[in-house]
């Protein structure tokens, strides 16, 4: 598994957290029926299209992540897109590792979690995300990755 990042300048980091890779396979009537490499092949063409690069990690490590954005912090980034699943509601240290970010970060979900449990409701990242995009499917990563073209492209 790749924990390095990988980056050039204006490089943008697509980061999924616990589970993601289940996507799929995954309560697909939640979560839609195409899987993270699915998603991250298409995200790949359209960052082609606009002249961007990009890198995708995921892990089902909280460390792991960490350390990703660690290296992200160190070699710069234009612009963070992260799922963070269900790190989203519980990690302190996810929040505190992309508030050293300077760029702009989209917190994506692929469901809508203010219609979900309570428990859902609650994100540890959005008070320091740029911006939240939840509910809108896969189609959120484009949302995500079509904002950053517009501020770095
Ligand atoms: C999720 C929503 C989270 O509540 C959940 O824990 C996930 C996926 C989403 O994409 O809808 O793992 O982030």
């Amino acid at each position: 598994m790749n924990t390095q990042a990988q980056i050039t300048p204006g490089m943008i980091h697509v980061i999924n957290g616990p589970n993601l890779n289940m996507l799929g396979k995954r309560e697909p009537d939640i979560y839609g029926a195409f899987t993270l490499d699915q998603i991250n092949r298409e995200l790949k063409v359209r960052a082609d299209a606009l002249g961007l690069s990009l890198d995708s990690f995921q892990s089902n490590h909280e460390g792991e992540i960490l350390d990703y954005i660690h290296a992200v912090f160190e070699q710069g980034s234009a612009g963070v897109i992260i799922n963070p699943g269900a790190l989203t509601h519980t990690s302190v240290a996810l929040r505190d590792a992309l508030s050293m970010l300077s760029c702009p970060i989209v917190e994506v979900h692929l469901s809508n979690i203010h219609k979900r449990e309570t428990f859902r409701h609650t994100s540890m990242i959005a008070g320091i995300a740029t911006g939240q995009l939840t509910g809108f499917g896969h189609y959120g990563y484009h949302m995500a990755l079509d904002f950053l073209h517009s501020l770095v492209g």
